[in-house]
């Protein structure tokens, strides 16, 4: 083995293969499932790199995951968003990074048909900020980009040959599609920029620490409490399965012997339909797969299979080892003994969960209480001054623990929140944060009873708001071509959510909209004379309006309805009075 001096310190070559040695690495979304594992797999096997774990804590993360890194001298987590372009730019500088490997991305096929802005936010501005920093710095020599193999859209039923490296991408749906659209960038700025990218691109991975709202770690779960299995459609659906820790493996190849420029696909030949794993899992659980499986709406789109064509990787020395059964019965092992790992998980179990909002931040105060709050955590050791010290001086400004800026939570009240993408929504959970009101947002849609009713349930809130509805983003004349779904969120939806918190007796705040009304002969404009909150809607000149005025009239003569008005007032003094 020889160094190549011209290639600094970061290139030495072994019988003429290039071997590329990193020292600084900085890992994104590591306290999430796959990244995890690759960073507890480098700190295990090079002691003598840097990892340094940026991640936000999103609801599918969990600080336990990195349990077996925290300890080491040589790993850092720092809680923020790759979107934060001040944040990369200084960690990359003071890091003195050379090598990102970028996991971080909003990941759940399921919640990018709710939720898909916020795909795009992460997932593509997210990855632009990274690139930029890379560009702005100069100092990254290997930016490994994640993808994923649902970026070449759904292979044909009958196709022996697996998409190659060179396949077209042919996403389908918006998750997919926001990771084609990540991997546009990453290829611009290789090429504009000279960036040394290399981009993966994977099969399915399951195993431990991954989130319930993914099919493998959900099935288990909820054959755990002996309840059924949800399987969309009719369960036909192929897909490709790899153990988590032979994931890591390939990502540990691809850093050492990748090519830059190039991309990888990370692909097993081993496929089985949803419906097989399903039973596989039943018959685990000795559990009678007729019983125990219930077919259920399938998603607005559904890719039939992924099939890769995985030599590439290969050639440079990677391969699969487990089986579908070791990997199988190691998963169900770690999920039966650590239940608790994610705490109340409902909501994700459900056939179709939407993006949940479990605090990071809570997690990470358990973080930086130390071991013995976690019997679960896989070391035991105590953290060293090194690590505990750097999660307590993580860079990114929403430090607030939630509901406890204030001093102590207000433990009389826990609010529910729906609607956290739109503005009112996401101003009440700051308004919240601020007054040191315990609260949460709520993952359910409001038309689907059953959701809303698991959010009650695990969430026990005192209060809920209701700030979630359509309102035509990106403006009102969307609602106009898109009746059913404006239907479905602001009419079926407020109803049903009014009707649950009767039944749990809970009050229910109803952000209601003035564009139910319109200047009449008694209201004439410039007279000074408003509506009062008990007139009758007089303006049905959009859909929008039209949908508002049919529930604010319905809503009227709900028992436990209140108007909206009284609380704009209480929104107005909280934010202009409070400090
Ligand atoms: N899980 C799979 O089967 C699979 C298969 C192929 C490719 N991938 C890709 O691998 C990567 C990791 O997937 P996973 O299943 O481990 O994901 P995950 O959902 O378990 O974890 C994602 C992590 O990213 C973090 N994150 C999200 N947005 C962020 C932001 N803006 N800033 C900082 N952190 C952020 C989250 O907090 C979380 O910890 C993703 O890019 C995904 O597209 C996953």
């Amino acid at each position: 083995m020889f160094s190549v001096p011209s290639m600094q310190i970061t290139e030495e070559f072994t019988m003429g293969e290039a071997i590329y040695t990193p020292k600084n690495i900085l890992i994104t979304g590591a306290a999430g499932f796959i990244a995890s594992h690759v960073a507890n797999r480098l700190i295990r096997n090079y002691p003598h790199y840097k990892i340094v774990v940026l991640d936000k804590l999103d609801y599918c993360s969990n600080l336990k995951n990195l349990s077996p890194a925290r300890a080491s001298k040589n790993f850092k987590f720092v809680k923020g968003d790759i979107g934060s372009a001040d944040l990369v730019n200084y960690l990359l500088i003071t890091e003195g990074i050379d090598t990102i490997m970028h996991f971080a991305a909003q990941t759940h096929v399921d919640n990018s048909f709710g939720n898909s802005f916020e795909f795009t936010q992460n997932n593509i501005y997210g990855t632009h900020v990274l690139l930029e920093a890379c560009k702005v710095t100069g100092i990254v020599r290997r930016f490994i980009h994640v993808s994923t193999d649902e970026v070449y859209g759904e292979t044909e039923a009958d196709a022996i040959v697996g998409n190659h490296e060179a396949s077209q991408l042919l996403p389908t749906n918006p998750y997919s599609a926001t990771k084609a659209g990540a991997e546009m960038l990453v290829m611009a700025y290789g090429r504009s920029y000279g960036l040394p990218v290399i981009t993966t691109r994977g099969n399915n991975v399951y195993g431990p620490n991954q989130f319930p709202e993914k099919l493998i770690p959900k099935f288990i779960l909820l054959a755990m409490q002996g309840k059924p299995l949800p399987i969309h459609g009719d369960g036909s659906n192929v897909r490709s399965y790899l153990y988590c820790e032979d994931v890591a493996e390939a990502f540990e190849v691809v850093l050492h012997k990748g090519s830059v420029g190039h991309v990888y696909n990370i692909g097993t030949k081993k496929e089985r339909t949803v419906l097989n794993v399903a039973r596989d899992i039943c018959n685990l659980f000795n559990l009678d797969c007729e019983k125990s499986i219930q077919f259920v709406d399938n998603r607005p789109f559904n890719d039939q299979r992924y099939f890769l064509d995985d030599a590439k990787l290969k050639d440079i020395g990677w391969q699969e080892r487990t089986t579908w059964e070791e990997g199988l019965r190691k998963t169900l092992q770690w999920y039966t003994s650590h239940s608790d790992w994610w705490g109340d998980v409902s909501g994700a179990l459900v056939p179709h969960p939407r993006m949940l909002s479990i605090s990071g931040v809570e997690k990470l105060a358990d973080f930086q209480q130390g071991p013995e709050t976690k019997a679960e955590a896989e070391t035991a050791d105590a953290p060293t001054e090194h690590s505990s010290l750097n999660v307590n001086s993580y860079v990114a400004g929403n430090a607030a623990l939630i509901g406890q800026e204030n001093g102590a939570p207000k433990q009389s009240l826990k609010f529910l929140i729906y609607g956290r993408t739109g503005w009112i929504g996401g101003l009440l959970g700051k308004i919240c944060q601020k007054q040191g009101i315990s609260y949460e947002f709520g993952s359910g849609r409001l038309e689907n009873r059953a959701q809303l009713e698991a959010d009650i349930a695990s969430i026990k809130p005192t209060h809920v708001f209701n700030a979630a509805g359509v309102t035509g983003r990106p403006n009102v004349d969307w609602c106009e071509s898109h009746k059913v779904e404006t239907i479905r969120a602001n009419v079926v939806g407020t109803l049903t959510l009014a009707d649950v918190c009767k039944q749990s007796k809970l009050l229910l705040i109803n952000f209601a909209t003035g564009c139910i009304f319109e200047y009449d002969n008694n209201h004439q404009l410039g007279s000074g004379i408003g509506f009062k909150e008990e007139d009758t809607p007089n303006f049905f000149g959009s859909y929008y309006s039209k949908t508002k005025a049919m529930v604010s009239t319905w809503m009227m003569s709900h028992a436990i309805y209140f108007q909206a008005q009284a609380l704009f007032c209480w929104l107005y003094l909280t934010l202009f009075f409070q400090d």
